[in-house]
């Protein structure tokens, strides 16, 4: 952790708000994506395994058109995937470093996890689009049997490699993702900080709960998505026969729709097992939000259900989405509500490297002068009593003695009779050294 120390930059209160901010906006990113990465992936697996059983063309088709989709491309995987993820970890090392380490901890192991998942998931995609490659390839060319021997062993082979990867991305995505809902929720989980028993943070309540709305909602995006990239996206995916059609907007629409319906369940129990000072009014409004997002869902879905047709697609998918945005915006507030004072520690921390910055590079410099002006000139003057008595008759006997000076306005007593105490002006001593130095010089001026 050494390592990552070194990034930590000292914060003002503002930059600590605005980082908040920033994480939000790349979980914006990266949270919807990684959804229908993991999900997409279970589907698509489920119907390759499916259609390769049943022999059926439009499981094995859906299962690519599927993949294809929610992998959207290789970049698409690096950025939103990878980067955003090292992006968020990077941000929660600014804003944790001294206090919550384990958050950070947990981040930077999801991060392998889903890393080395979102490779093989890519690895899987590739080569099932190659796989289909390889079956029309052996539909075309059945009179050479060598040739297509040969052809059938690499086609097998080449399958298995393709399940395998998927197989294995899809256990290191669930395991990557686990790791990063708990590494959230200890974002606002302040009495969790200390807990260093990774098992008990992973099986508490708080986290699988989330975890499992998490899974509810990526489920659902990941309908709405074959809704949205099937039908609307581009005016829908071209030459499609009935059939097909048919079944990718049912499926669309089942993924969505039987989710949906736990997720509000979900949402309640996550709020409940929240720590009371990560609660706010802002908290409960974007929860609120995401539900009520969540009941217009049913009402698109019902109604496309009933019209048998794919008319809210979009509405849908936008709908989807924004209940994902809107409890990923309650979970940031919360954790600036239970971070106050881990900001205040910062800001603290900002506060101390400034003054020292100040101190060493730039030494404010003290002027006697302008000391004089402020504070002592209210009551003196060099050739007149004012409060005080005239400096020209009281400084003489000082002769020069700057210290002597310096002990006198530091500590005040009575000298002149027929005057006031004077009180105490509350200097530092540089400062009274450098008052005392400046007055002395003046008052030669007066002889
Ligand atoms: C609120 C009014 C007030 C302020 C402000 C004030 N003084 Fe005085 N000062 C007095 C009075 C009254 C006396 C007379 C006290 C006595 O000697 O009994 C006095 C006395 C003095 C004397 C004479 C001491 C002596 O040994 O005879 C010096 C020198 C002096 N002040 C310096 C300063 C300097 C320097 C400052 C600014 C840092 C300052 N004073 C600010 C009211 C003030």
């Amino acid at each position: 952790m050494n390592l990552l120390d070194k990034l930590v930059i000292p914060l003002s209160p503002e930059h600590i708000v605005l980082l908040h901010y920033i994480s939000m906006l790349i979980f914006f990113l990266f949270v919807p994506f990684i959804s229908i990465i993991l999900a997409g992936s279970i589907t698509s697996l489920y119907y390759r395994t499916k259609g390769l059983k049943q022999n059926n063309n439009i499981y094995l088709r859906f299962s690519i058109d599927l993949i294809e989709t929610v992998t959207i491309n290789k970049s698409m995987g690096v950025m939103l995937g990878i980067v955003s993820l090292l992006t968020s970890i990077l941000i929660y090392v600014q804003l944790f470093h001294s206090a919550n380490l384990i958050t950070v901890n947990f981040l930077i192991w999801a991060f392998v996890f889903v890393t080395l998942g979102i490779i093989l998931i890519y690895t899987y995609r590739y080569s099932a689009s190659f796989n289909e490659l390889f079956n029309s390839l052996h539909e075309l060319d059945n009179k050479d049997n060598r040739f297509s021997e040969e052809i059938e062993r690499v086609r097998s082979n080449s399958r298995k490699l393709s399940f395998k990867a998927a197989r294995l991305g899809l256990i290191l995505l669930f395991i990557g993702t686990w790791l990063f809902i708990a590494g959230v929720t200890l974002g606002f989980d302040i009495s969790k900080w200390s807990d260093t028993n990774v098992v008990s943070v992973l099986f508490s309540w708080a986290v699988i709960s989330r975890y499992i709305t998490f899974l509810l909602s990526a489920a659902a995006l990941t309908g709405a998505t074959i809704l949205f990239s099937f039908f609307y996206w581009e005016g829908g995916k071209q030459d499609l026969s009935d059939e097909y059609k048919d079944f990718a907007r049912k499926t669309g629409i089942l993924l969505t729709a039987v989710p949906a319906f736990l997720i509000p369940l979900f949402l309640l129990v996550d709020i409940t097992g929240m720590p009371g000072d990560s609660l706010s009014g802002s908290v409960f409004t974007f929860f609120t939000l995401g539900l009520l997002l969540i009941f217009l869902g049913y009402h698109y879905l019902y109604v496309m259900y009933k019209q048998n047709n794919t008319n809210y697609s979009l509405h849908i998918f936008i709908v989807v989405l924004f209940t994902i945005f809107s409890t990923i915006i309650a979970d940031q507030t919360a954790m600036i509500n239970a971070n106050k004072e881990q900001t205040y520690v910062l800001a603290q921390n900002f506060e101390n490297v400034m003054s020292k910055l100040t101190a060493s590079s730039a030494p404010v410099k003290i002027s006697g002068e302008d000391i004089y002006k402020n504070v002592c000139s209210a009551c003196h003057s060099f050739d007149h009593k004012v409060v005080g008595p005239p400096y020209k008759l009281t400084l003489p006997k000082y002769h020069d003695d700057v210290d002597k000076l310096v002990k006198f306005i530091l500590n005040p007593t009575q000298n002149n009779p027929g005057y006031p105490l004077m009180p105490n002006p509350g200097l530092k001593p540089d400062q009274a050294k450098a008052v005392a130095t400046y007055i002395l010089k003046e008052v030669r001026k007066y002889e």
